[in-house]
């Protein structure tokens, strides 16, 4: 039996598969190549010495996703696929619903009619809103969310929860991811984004590398240790991890479970771009600008409950994400 990957070529994906790869898991790609390249799955040939099975496939496409399910025994999926970019989402709210919900809602009618019912979801700490409480547990209560990206994961944990208290045959994990960076150590696969990122550490790469002249900080008058906003900063490899122990558990057929996956550590931008500094040397240029639309001032996991159920438990720390994510970009300037 094999692991379904949707989204398998991405950011998270390429390195999940790599350590299901490494764990002995048979593993089945599928991927449109959206906001990915193919590129990232050679690579993760090359790491793990396996060949990737890989179906070009979108998830909105109903047969493609029914010949995959008839010619693969797939036992469980991991699904990644979805667009992701918060700002993006403010200005294509239908695209964002369209791919994300309607895919989800396509993926799961045609896993259920070809009898694969465990799934494990990619979910975001985004779900929890403005916490009223730091650390966040599972069992803080969904907030708002600000924009529609956010909503997309809010509504599909809803989906997928009413899915399984429909037909208690399914089995569902909602992982709540909170900031992934870095990169594997090979510096083979890492973050790729299109053209200005969003996102702090590829920001900071992009600035370290001299392709962009300066960071923005985006306020720093929130009521933090520097007034600079608070993230769980988290390595993509061991998010990676945290899906392999993921699917061990649902083999237990768990029923509906949610997980945190974060280090349990808050990290502002200002102790970010330092830690950056003293790991690789190099002097990242700030401006401190306006609090960004949207953002809060602090939100970081407690992840007692993945290390209790899963035996998951984060094991890098930030000083090794610095090094990972400048050394993915050092090795791809340009990207894949
Ligand atoms: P990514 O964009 O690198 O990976 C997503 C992959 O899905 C891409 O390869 C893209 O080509 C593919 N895809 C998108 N729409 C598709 C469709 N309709 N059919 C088939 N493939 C499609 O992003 P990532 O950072 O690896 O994120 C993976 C998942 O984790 C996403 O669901 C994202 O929302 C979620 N997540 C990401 C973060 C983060 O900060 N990176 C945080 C929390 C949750
Ligand atoms: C981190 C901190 C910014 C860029 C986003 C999504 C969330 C999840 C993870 C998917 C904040 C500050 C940033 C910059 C800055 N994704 N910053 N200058 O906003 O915590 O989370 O990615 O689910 O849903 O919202 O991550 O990396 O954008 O920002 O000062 O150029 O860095 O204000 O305090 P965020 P981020």
């Amino acid at each position: 039996m094999s692991i379904l990957v949707t989204g398998g070529a991405g950011f998270i994906g390429s390195h999940t598969v790599v350590e299901l790869l490494n764990a002995g898991e048979d593993v089945v790609v599928l991927d449109n190549l959206y906001n990915a390249s193919p590129e990232s799955l050679k690579r993760v040939e090359e790491i793990t010495g396996k060949t990737v099975k890989f179906y070009e496939t979108d998830i909105r496409d109903r047969k493609g996703l029914d010949d995959l399910f008839a010619n693969e025994k797939i036992e469980t999926v991991i699904h990644f696929a979805g667009l992701k970019a918060v700002g993006e989402s403010v200005y294509k709210p239908w695209e964002y619903y369209d791919n994300n919900i309607t895919g989800t809602l396509t993926l799961i009618d045609s896993m259920r009619n070809h009898g694969v019912k465990n799934m494990i979801f990619s979910s975001s700490a985004t779900v929890y809103g403005d916490p009223k409480v730091v650390p966040i547990t599972e069992d803080a209560g969904k907030g708002n969310v600000t924009n529609p990206y956010g909503w997309t994961k809010w509504m599909l944990e809803q989906i997928l929860t009413d899915i399984y208290n429909a037909d208690k045959e399914w089995n569902v994990i909602l992982l709540r991811y909170f900031n992934p960076i870095g990169a594997h150590k090979s510096g083979l696969i890492g973050e790729n984004p299109n053209g200005v990122p969003n996102n702090l550490m590829p920001y900071i790469t992009q600035v370290a590398i001299g392709k962009l002249k300066e960071l923005g900080v985006f306020g720093d008058d929130y009521p933090t240790h520097d007034g600079t906003g608070v993230r769980d900063y988290i390595h993509v490899v061991d998010l990676a991890v945290g899906h392999v122990k993921a699917i061990e558990k649902i083999k237990e057929n768990v029923g509906l479970e949610i997980y945190n996956l974060g280090t349990g550590v808050g990290v502002s931008v200002l102790d970010l771009v330092h830690a950056f500094e003293s790991a690789n040397g190099i002097k990242i240029p700030y401006v401190i600008k306006a609090r960004r639309e949207g953002d809060v001032a602090t939100c970081y996991s407690d992840a007692s409950k993945a290390k209790r159920e899963l035996g998951w438990e984060a094991k890098y720390n930030i000083e090794d994400m610095c090094k990972d994510s400048w050394r993915f970009q050092q090795k791809n300037p340009e990207g894949y």
